[in-house]
């Protein structure tokens, strides 16, 4: 990920909208407590795979936050205290790793939990294969950038910074595309278009084993658009979506990103089962508006002219119903 290393050392002074080039490369907006919480509440209250010790990750940490409400819930469920638990905390800001270890080792000290914790500081994309199919829980923000370079941000940078940092994107889009090729939008405009978020929700459920439980924060847009039909159709071949919580754009829970998000529960499977997740669509506070499960026979899609093999569009779907 050169191209971000480039814009760390070169991002100072170079704002758009108060986002630095550095912070938009690299998708540090974190997830607010009450949808971290949120996210914990809906993964923990599915059945979890009987192991031991219970393997945790949070492949894009941040500070931890998301794994500090797992453990917090955790410690609040005594059928689920009682197991092992190892925990993984992975990001490419060594800062974040640190931080993340220290505010998760901190809830499990005092929740007296047992359980170790291991941080790393690495390109989740591309070194993180030899963890594929090793996780029992999964719970994750990815970064939700777009790889392509944005004039305006790329105005007041020398020529030789200028080239660098295109070089180092144009590169790291090549290596995703190897080795996450489902992320892949169907097409690409000016040779640009790989989605981060898409690349985080296809590396989540590689990581998962089977029955392995995956609690993503997603931009909205992956489950109706139509760039990310190839991922969505190999998406309901490896899992069942349990259930979607729907934020609209004014809740505005990250800081400065003006878009409606969608918290998904999904659970590995080897042959997924019918179309039923829990959709609940919150309102700007973000109450609760409305929540519904869904049942949907294969025949059902059929007949709503959509179907697992050609990647529905999830979302579009749930409005429709209600
Ligand atoms: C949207 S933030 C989410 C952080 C935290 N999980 C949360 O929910 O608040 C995404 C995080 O991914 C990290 N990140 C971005 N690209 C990465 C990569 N290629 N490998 C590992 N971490 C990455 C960023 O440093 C940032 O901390």
């Amino acid at each position: 990920m050169k191209h971000v290393e480039h814009a760390r050392r070169i991002s100072p002074g170079i704002q758009r909208n108060e986002k630095t080039l550095f912070k938009r490369a690299s998708g540090k907006f974190y997830t607010p407590v009450w949808m971290a919480e949120l996210l914990a509440e809906r993964l923990l209250g599915n059945s979890m795979p009987r192991v031991n010790p219970v393997r945790v990750v949070d492949p894009f940490c941040g500070d931890g936050r998301l794994l500090v409400a797992v453990a917090e819930r955790i410690a609040k469920c005594p059928s689920l205290r009682a197991a092992y638990f190892h925990f993984e905390l992975w990001d490419m800001d060594q800062y974040s790793t640190t931080e993340a270890k220290r505010a998760l080792s901190n809830v499990i000290r005092s929740a007296k939990l047992k359980a170790k914790v291991h941080a790393r500081r690495w390109d989740t994309f591309l070194d993180s294969a030899a963890w594929f199919a090793r996780f029992h829980l999964v719970a994750t923000n990815p970064p939700w950038e777009v790889l392509k370079p944005d004039n305006r941000e790329l105005l007041g940078l020398s020529s030789t910074n200028r080239r660098k940092f295109m070089d180092g994107m144009r590169a790291y889009d090549k290596a995703l595309a190897v080795h996450l090729p489902y992320s892949q939008p169907s097409e690409k405009l000016y040779g640009w278009g790989t989605n981060l978020s898409r690349c985080g929700l296809e590396i989540a459920v590689k990581l998962l084993t089977p029955d392995g439980l995956c609690g993503i924060v997603l931009p909205s847009s992956i489950l109706a658009d139509q760039v990310s039909g190839t991922l969505r159709r190999w998406l309901l071949q490896q899992a069942d979506i349990l259930s979607v919580d729907y934020f609209p754009a004014e809740v505005k829970p990250f800081d400065l990103v003006d878009q409606s998000s969608v918290a998904v529960i999904l659970k590995r499977q080897e042959s997924p089962g019918p179309f039923q997740p829990l959709v609940t669509r919150h309102g700007r506070n973000p109450e609760l508006t409305a929540s519904e499960q869904l049942k949907l026979t294969a025949h059902e899609l059929e007949a709503l002219g959509v179907c697992r093999e050609y990647g529905i569009t999830i979302l579009t779907l749930s409005f429709e119903l209600h």
